[in-house]
């Protein structure tokens, strides 16, 4: 094997040019490398001008999202040696726009992530000396779509938000059930309304591509159906039974 690989890395500066150029670089191949230390060796070693996001190195802060061949990946995963011989391909996260070279907008998603509520919404408070518990099986409930660090590679993967930006996508909208299904939260309906609009939860197609890239099983497809079941359970519920509303 090659002690090489050839990385063609995006490279976009609108300061200098208008169109994004790929530029190739030449790293080591080293076995325990992933695609951000290739990165990291670029810019400490060939081109200190090449811009790209990240932080915790673990897998945790969620910041090192690219494509890598065509695919997004936590680029802090990813080893460089199962893209072997190469050349491999770094790009943006895709269905975002590009600040600079791997850097992407995020506002829209921060936008998105703030419309669910995402956060315990009381309708009463209890007594500020009370607890809310919880049992384990109720935690277990929700737990897996609490583990979502924001990485946005389901957005990068999703065929709806790519062709409709308005699509509030699968994180926002797993994050928005990880709430509904907390025993302690009273904000499904607040939650119902601002999701059930036509850029909500019905324009998913369950394609199913955001679960198969979510670096931490959070299956945001998953939750999406299950979140229009309940909605279309609720709304049959108070069509056939308007004398005792559902909440
Ligand atoms: S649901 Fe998964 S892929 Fe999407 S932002 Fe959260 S962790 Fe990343
Ligand atoms: S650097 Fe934090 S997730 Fe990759």
């Amino acid at each position: 094997m090659a002690d090489t690989i050839t990385l063609e890395v995006f490279r976009y500066r609108p300061d200098e040019a208008s169109e994004p150029v790929f530029q190739s670089y030449e790293v080591p191949l080293h076995k325990d490398w992933v695609i951000l230390d290739a990165l990291n060796y670029i810019k400490d070693q060939l081109d200190g001008t090449l811009s790209y996001r990240w932080s915790c190195r673990m897998g945790v802060c969620g910041s090192c999202g690219m494509m890598v061949n065509g695919k997004p990946v936590l680029t802090c995963a990813a080893f460089v040696e199962k893209y072997a011989p190469g050349p491999v391909r770094i790009e943006p996260l895709e269905n975002f726009p590009v600040v600079r070279d791997l850097i992407i907008d995020m506002s829209d998603f921060l936008h998105k992530l703030k419309q669910v509520k995402p956060w315990i919404i009381r309708e009463e408070e209890e007594a500020p000396d009370k607890e809310y518990l919880q049992t384990p099986s109720q935690l277990a409930d929700y737990k897996p779509y609490s583990m979502c660090i924001n990485c946005m590679l389901c957005y990068a993967a999703c065929p709806v938000y790519g062709l409709e930006p308005d699509f509030v996508g699968p994180a926002a909208l797993a994050l928005a059930q990880r709430y509904n299904m907390d025993n302690r939260d009273q904000g499904n309906r607040q939650r119902m309304e601002a999701l059930s609009h036509d850029h909500g939860m019905w324009q998913c197609t369950f394609v199913g591509d955001c679960s198969a890239v979510c670096p931490k099983n959070v299956d945001p497809a998953g939750a999406i159906q299950r979140y229009k079941v309940e909605t279309a359970t609720h709304w049959w519920k108070n069509l056939l039974l308007p004398w005792g509303k559902d909440k």
